[in-house]
């Protein structure tokens, strides 16, 4: 007898613009049932506060990310977080039990610094202890255009087993507003991890079907125009 293992995911948001998706991708996490252990890089602190006007604070991370995913303190049961200087974390060793690790969003730096092993912060350590462990790891880069160094990284972190997801919402999937295309993004995160979701409207080969059901991403135009 005993009680099942906690097994979270890992989810590293880094100091990338693009935090609605890590916000979208912890709350569908939650919602699949899924623990969560988070890392918040110091830059992505900056992101955070421009983005949502939250300052994220280590001591007070429970509140903070309350706020920030606009959910109850009590539906934050099952998740850990983790300070992004404390090398000495759950996650930064291959012993602890974790399925895998998404970054989102991922920096350019981000994505160097997991490409070479960096290991400068604790979101990075972990990116290496999840390659080295053979888990899944997801790296959604947020930048544009691209320079030819990230580039290159790109390509190290898919020779490595990453799945590279870039931030680039689909308009197939009939979304029409932020939070559609921002959840659209999220979907294709899990969906690179197997984690069950209702975040966007999966194609099923027809044309126009997804913006007949939701109203369209086209931006039709209104009568008389
Ligand atoms: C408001 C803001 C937005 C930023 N947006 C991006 C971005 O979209 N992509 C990116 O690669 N870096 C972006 N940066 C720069 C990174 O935060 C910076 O390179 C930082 O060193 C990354 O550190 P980290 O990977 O440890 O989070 C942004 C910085 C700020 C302050």
């Amino acid at each position: 007898m005993g009680t099942a293992k906690r097994q979270p995911w890992v989810v590293g948001v880094s100091g990338a613009s693009g935090t609605p998706y890590a916000a979208s991708v912890i709350r569908a996490l939650l919602a699949a049932g899924e623990a969560v252990d988070l890392i918040v890089s110091r830059a992505a602190r900056l992101t955070i506060l421009d983005e949502t006007g939250i300052s994220f604070r280590d001591a007070h991370w429970r509140a903070d990310l309350a706020a920030w995913l606009d959910v109850d303190e009590d539906a934050l049961a099952d998740v850990r977080y983790w300070s992004a200087g404390d090398f000495a974390a759950g996650p930064s060793s291959g012993s602890y039990p974790a399925k895998g690790m998404l970054v989102v969003p991922a920096t350019t730096g981000a994505v160097a610094g997991i490409a070479l092993g960096l290991s400068k912060d604790l979101l990075q350590r972990v990116a290496s202890v999840t390659l080295k462990e053979r888990r899944p790891l997801v790296v959604c880069v947020r930048e544009t255009p691209l320079n030819g160094v990230t580039l290159k990284h790109l390509v190290e972190l898919d020779a490595q087993g990453a799945v590279v997801l870039p931030a680039s919402p689909g308009f197939y999937a009939g979304g029409s507003t932020v939070r559609e295309l921002v959840d659209f993004v999220a979907g294709r995160v899990l969906d690179a991890v197997g984690v069950p979701h209702s975040l966007y409207l999966r194609w099923e080969g027809e044309l126009g079907a997804a913006a007949r059901q939701t109203g369209g991403a086209g931006g039709a135009p209104a009568e008389g125009e």
